[in-house]
């Protein structure tokens, strides 16, 4: 059986633990959207891997797939591959020959997007990475996808095109004095190194033929989620969203595989037991910056790829009940239970009051959703403790209001806990019901 682990809320949700937790059992570990505005901080024997683009289960000693909805900067790959090799790891990462490339001017575009929507209602907050200029230039049919980079001629008719239009525009539209990001021969120049590096270490695939098959002779694939439901450029707060799709449609759009891969498997939930959000746009039950900061030093609370604060909310159950509804969840991991200990007070939004009605989702419009006010429900709160000692004495040792808690959380949702998050690493989390048991 094939499982999904999708993030329920904003991003950060904790999903590269939960990867590396599930994923022992499974061989191969699969991205299927985003690029390197994710980040996933896994700790293996005491060491501490931030990966911005591998498939986190790479470090256990599994196959790590890119799929065609991913995006993918060859620099920062090829600066991750040679980061885990210089620290004794023999990663095996294969990428579709359909995923697209970010490219320098992507990156340079991003940036002086945001700038350009100084207006803080326009700007995004977006990581900078490129991620939206390279999706724009995929729907907009003037991509360079990984299948180019292997083809030096088609490559260079397809950029010749592009790098002119985008020279115009960083020019025209933003005023900037365009350099080598926007030098065809240069970008060629890289390009063919990074091309014949993927060639040399035969790491480019068709990823729906290569997932079908390995699907085929046996093997257990965990189709892996970036960033969050709500950032999903579809079913998420549009604009305050990434260009791509982390809901569960994305893992089968973004592989190419039958959509019964995916779907007769596990798909897992993984909800932050509070809420965080490292850019702009709504967040109902979004904390004063006093009680915000009591929770962010507990949980370094700064975003993995930007460093940025990140906003702090309480749990907000409408934003759950769309994630369940859209990803179809078999269950959930409840993560981060331990950073809510010693607080003063907690709470859970149970529904909103939307322009004078009860509401239990979320509404379409992030003008609509910005109007919500949160109607809360309030429990009785946990004492911080030692949390590293729980670990092995399983879910009832957690402290009763604990329990009760994560049970209510679980019975709104109509979804079984298969683990709840008591520290970052994988050994830190308490599992009620391991998904890939059938
Ligand atoms: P982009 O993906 O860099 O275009 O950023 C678009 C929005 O998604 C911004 O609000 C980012 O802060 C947010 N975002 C992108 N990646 C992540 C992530 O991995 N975790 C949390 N938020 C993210």
């Amino acid at each position: 059986m094939n499982a999904t682990v999708i993030g329920a809320q904003l991003g950060d949700e904790g999903k590269g633990s939960v990867v590396d937790l599930f994923g022992e059992t499974v061989d191969v570990v699969v991205r299927y959207q985003g690029g390197t505005n994710a980040g996933h901080t896994v700790v293996h024997h005491g060491e501490e891997y931030k990966l911005r683009l591998i498939p986190s289960g790479v470090i256990r000693g599994k196959t790590g797939v890119l799929g065609n909805g991913c995006v993918v900067d060859l620099e920062i790959l090829f600066n991750e591959i040679s980061e885990l090799r210089r620290r004794g790891l023999d990663p095996d990462v294969r990428v579709s020959d359909r995923a697209h490339v970010v490219l320098p001017y992507h990156r340079v575009l991003d940036r002086a997007e945001e700038t350009a929507k100084n207006d803080d209602s326009l700007a995004v907050g977006t990581t900078g990475n490129g991620i939206g200029p390279a999706y724009e230039d995929k729907a907009g049919r003037r991509g360079i996808r990984i299948g180019d980079v292997l083809n030096e001629s088609a490559l260079r008719r397809r950029l010749q095109y592009t790098v002119l239009q985008k020279r115009r525009l960083a020019q025209a539209v933003f005023g900037i004095d365009t350099g080598a990001e926007f030098d065809t021969e240069h970008l060629i120049d890289t390009l063919r190194d990074f091309g014949e590096r993927l060639k040399r270490e035969e790491m480019v695939v068709d990823t729906g033929t290569y997932l079908t098959e390995k699907d085929r002779d046996g093997a257990t694939i965990l189709f892996e989620s970036a960033q969050g439901t709500h950032i999903d450029v579809e079913h998420g707060n549009y604009p305050f969203v990434t260009s791509s799709n982390p809901t569960v449609g994305g893992a089968i759009t973004g592989t190419g595989v039958s959509p019964t891969l995916v779907t007769d498997g596990r798909i897992i939930g993984v909800v932050k037991a509070y809420l965080s959000r490292v850019g702009k746009g709504p967040l109902p039950t979004e904390l004063d910056d006093e009680s915000a900061s009591e929770v962010r030093e507990k949980v370094g609370g700064f975003g993995t790829v930007t460093g940025r604060p990140r906003r702090i909310g309480w749990l907000d159950l409408p934003m759950l009940r769309h994630a369940a509804r859209v990803n179809g969840f078999t269950g959930i991991v409840l993560n981060h239970v331990d950073a809510l200990g010693g607080l003063n007070e907690l709470r859970v939004c149970e529904t909103y009051k939307l322009d004078g009605e009860t509401v239990t989702g979320l509404p379409s419009t992030t003008d609509a959703w910005a109007r919500c006010t949160p109607e809360y429900r309030t429990f009785d709160s946990w004492p911080d403790q030692d949390w590293s000692k729980l670990q092995n004495e399983g879910y009832d040792s957690l402290p009763e209001s604990a329990r009760t808690y994560i049970e209510y959380v679980s019975a709104e949702l109509g979804l079984p806990v298969y683990a709840v998050g008591i520290g970052p690493a994988r050994t830190e989390t308490i599992v009620l019901q391991h998904p890939l048991d059938s």
